[in-house]
């Protein structure tokens, strides 16, 4: 059966991997409508073999579709992933502003499909850096249980979106070229040669930021941890890389775990793949991820200061797995268990 397919933020880093990503795995499509801001209507958009006419949001525009996948940021969402549900739609949410709503599964097929169940015409997408933390942890938690995360994170720029990608290469070309960069305009400070020891902004005061605690509290919320017996703690740096995110990740389980059978774990999970010879220089880097859907899993080793703790290093691709294919997945999932459809009497979602 074909779908009626809307892309929302076409024309951004993440919608043009949603195109990508839809034409590649064949997603059974009888239309897709790509949508932007006024300022792109009419602008084309790469598409399978063909290009696609991007148009704005309105009421006429919404109709008749079946599933909406969008990523043209939070008050986008707020406003139209509502109204697209009320129009007869089901959307994948790649923003964050539903993802902890209680009435919106957050959902990785990978690690808890039976969530999406649930629906009530809309479904998150995680942040990518929960996304993958969790393809790796998920199978430890499931087969030991973990106790403590504590994780850091390297963050690259198409993380933050096109512009950010654009700042990264303007400094660096100015630099390279013995030339003074123009004043940041996406980050605070400049991020070309540069780590800056924060993603997204320090909220009402909090000293961790919006991106530590959506790693924190997403995290939970998929692992269905509601009582918080799971301890973790997040720190979450950017780095002058276009694509992929790394983190070092040291988890403490319910019970010994070898760093052996950890790596067999990791690598009989879906979506994960293990590269750890470290002594041959084998361990995952953003390079190697960027543009593939596994989540690489590396230098994977014991923790000498606690007999059960692990040291591990694992990078994905932010706009693949992190966003694009994890939505294109869920969308599958979906259209196997017959769910591409908006439950009859389903509340109007309250922001
Ligand atoms: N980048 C990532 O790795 C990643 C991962 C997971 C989730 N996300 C989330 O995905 C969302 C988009 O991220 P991004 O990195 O793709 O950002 P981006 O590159 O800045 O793209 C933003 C997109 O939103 C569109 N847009 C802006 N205002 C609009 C409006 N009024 N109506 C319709 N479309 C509008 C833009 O269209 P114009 O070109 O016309 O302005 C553009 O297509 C964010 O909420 C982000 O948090 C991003």
């Amino acid at each position: 059966m074909s779908h009626r397919v809307g892309v929302v933020g076409a024309t951004g880093a993440v919608g043009s991997t949603l195109l990508e990503v839809l034409a590649e795995r064949q997603f059974p499509v009888s239309e897709v409508r790509a949508f932007a801001s006024e300022r792109s209507a009419g602008k084309k958009v790469p598409f399978a073999d063909g290009e696609l006419a991007c148009v704005s949001l309105s009421d006429e525009s919404i109709q008749d579709l079946d599933v909406v996948l969008s990523s043209a940021g939070g008050s986008i969402s707020s406003e139209w992933a509502p109204r697209f549900v009320q129009a007869g739609a089901v959307v994948v949410d790649n923003t964050s502003f539903w993802r902890m709503h209680p009435e919106v599964p957050l959902v990785i097929p990978e690690i808890n499909p039976d969530a999406a169940s649930d629906h009530n015409g809309l479904i998150a997408n995680p942040n990518c850096s929960t996304m993958q933390l969790m393809i790796a942890l998920g199978p430890i938690h499931r087969d030991i249980g973990i106790e403590r995360i504590v994780i850091s994170t390297y963050q690259s720029v198409s993380g933050t979106g096109q512009r950010a990608i654009e700042e990264l290469r303007d400094q660096t070309h100015a630099i390279l070229h013995e030339q003074e960069p123009a004043t940041p305009a996406v980050y605070p400070h400049r991020i070309a040669f540069n780590v800056l020891p924060q993603v997204e902004t320090f909220k009402d005061g909090d000293d961790y930021t919006t991106e530590e605690r959506k790693l924190m509290a997403e995290t939970r919320k998929i692992l269905g941890d509601a009582d918080e017996s799971i301890g973790i703690s997040a720190t979450c740096a950017r780095v002058p890389v276009y694509v992929g995110h790394s983190q070092s990740v040291n988890i403490q389980t319910r019970s010994e775990l070898s760093p052996e059978d950890a790596r067999a774990l990791i690598g009989g999970a879906d979506g994960a793949l293990v590269v750890d010879a470290p002594g041959e220089g084998v361990y995952p880097t953003a390079s190697d991820v960027a543009g593939r859907d596994e989540v690489l899993v590396g230098r994977i080793r014991r923790d000498p200061s606690h007999p059960r703790c692990l040291n591990l290093w694992i990078v994905g691709d932010n706009l693949r797995k992190g966003a694009a294919t994890n939505a294109v997945q869920v969308a599958e999932l979906l259209a196997e268990r017959d769910l591409i459809r908006v439950p009859a009497g389903a509340a109007a979602l309250a922001a």
